[in-house]
């Protein structure tokens, strides 16, 4: 999964870019070395893939959109990069999603040290259909479980507030921030039940979840190989981590809270870390991500009926399309698979890794027609979407892996929509 931030996903780089010949050679002779360390593993050519994934993950930091683009247009919709294949073939992408997956330790372009996140990440834990053990389909249940509370307590007028301030503070700053304080108090609130006490716990949240400093950032703090180096100077990581997981354990969610079979059998502690990365990377990240493509994405000459629910959602689905707020869904295959990579076919070993692109599979012009413009009434936009990890759109929990937090994503991202085009919608609320 790429939870990466909106500036890394569009705004640097929101066309394609056409490489010049010398660029594209470059990318062509990368991937192709790429591709073969792929297809003949072993401990020597793992060793040589390393440096290719360290040395990309810092390209891809630049310029995300610019990077994932370029690579297509000179390789085609599958390809090696980043140390693994993405797969950017929309048909490809619904099939991981919707398959029985096997999962490691990645977390869109990264590799994270399995020790720095919570054991029960759901994201890191591979379906039973894939060797896996029960534990991501009792964890992915409960989390559904907690989405309808959390999505009817959305509803509350503290919510209303917190899209009114939001939105008051963006239309006067236009800065990410205010968008992203609205977002952490939002979700932090609906899931656990109780408001985010004091200015000083949003400031922890935020800088968990969206900086990007080694030494604090929960997923920074996490990534390979770099987090060794800062390993001896991450104090501040672990101590926000775990007055995060006070908090959490002091909200209505968690008082009383029991290990049973419904929840894993977690302890008290472990259920609390699991869910502060699912509410941190997931929730609050992925969600801010969406936000933003509503206030920047959506070009402001598109009329949208406000008074039709379905037309906001459809227009908050396309915001989505077109700039993936979530990007990649990283699975290791359990079967050799056969399929074109660098333009050519080619047959890939088991547990091979597959980053499932959204971002590019929602740009797939043979699904999405005229993919770059912006259009919300596009026909199938909401059976074709993907960005819920899901392949349509279904408020009902359905497939193993959907995304559990879609709902109360998508009500605050309408209900921030109609506020930002309301030109009353402040005073009123004043
Ligand atoms: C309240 C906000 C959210 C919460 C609590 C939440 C929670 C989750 C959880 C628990 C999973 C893991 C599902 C599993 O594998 O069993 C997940 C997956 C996913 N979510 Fe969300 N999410 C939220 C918002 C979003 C948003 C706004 C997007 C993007 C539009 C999004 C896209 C995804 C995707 C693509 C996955 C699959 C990632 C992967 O498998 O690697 N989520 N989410």
């Amino acid at each position: 999964m790429d939870y990466t931030t909106f500036e890394e996903e569009g705004t640097r780089g929101s066309t394609r870019n056409m490489c010049c010949g010398l660029c594209a050679c470059i990318i062509r002779v990368m991937s192709n070395i790429q591709l073969w360390l792929i297809l003949h593993p072993n401990f020597i050519t793992r060793f040589f893939l390393w440096f290719f994934y360290v040395f990309e993950v810092l390209a891809y930091s630049i310029n995300p959109k610019s990077f994932l683009n370029s690579r297509s247009d000179v390789l085609g919709k599958n390809y090696a990069a980043l140390g693994k294949i993405i797969i950017g073939d929309y048909r490809l992408v619904a099939g991981i999603i919707e398959g029985a997956q096997k999962r490691g330790a990645f977390l869109g372009r990264a590799r994270l040290a399995h020790k720095k996140i919570a054991s029960a990440f759901p994201l890191f834990l591979s379906d039973e259909g894939a060797g896996g053990t029960s534990l991501h389909s009792t964890i992915h249940q409960n989390i559904w479980a907690l989405a309808q509370p959390a999505l009817d307590r959305a509803h509350g007028p503290e919510f209303d507030k917190y899209v009114e301030d939001g939105v008051r503070e963006y239309k006067r700053t236009q800065k990410n921030g205010a968008l992203n304080d609205m977002t952490a108090k939002y979700v932090f609130h609906a899931v656990f039940g109780a408001p985010l006490p004091n200015k000083k716990e949003l400031k922890n949240i935020q800088t968990l979840f969206i900086g990007n400093f080694p030494w604090s950032s929960y997923t920074f703090g996490a990534l390979k190989p770099f987090s060794a180096l800062f390993h001896c100077f991450q104090c501040s990581r672990t101590s926000r981590i775990k007055r995060l997981k006070e908090v959490v354990l002091a909200t209505p969610l968690l008082l009383g809270y029991v290990p049973s079979e419904a929840n894993g059998n977690l302890s008290a502690d472990e259920y609390a870390e699991m869910l502060v990365s699912v509410c941190g990377i997931a929730g609050i990240l992925g969600t801010s991500n969406l936000i933003k493509n509503v206030a920047k994405a959506i070009p402001e000459n598109v009329s949208i009926d406000l008074s039709d629910q379905r037309e906001v959602m459809r227009a908050v689905l396309e915001a989505a399309r077109i700039r993936a707020p979530v990007n990649n869904v990283n699975v290791l295959t359990t079967t050799v698979k056969t399929m074109r990579v660098n333009n050519k076919l080619k047959t890939l070993p088991m547990n091979t890794v597959f980053a499932g692109s959204i971002g590019l599979a929602c740009f797939d012009e043979s699904v999405f027609a005229n993919p770059k413009k912006y259009d919300h009434k596009r026909e199938n936009i909401e059976k074709a979407v993907l960005n819920f990890n899901h392949v349509g759109f279904s408020p009902e929990g359905a497939g193993t892996r959907q995304c559990p937090g879609r709902n109360i994503a998508m009500k605050l991202a309408a209900d921030f929509l109609i506020g930002l085009r309301t030109p009353a919608f402040v005073e009123n609320n004043n």
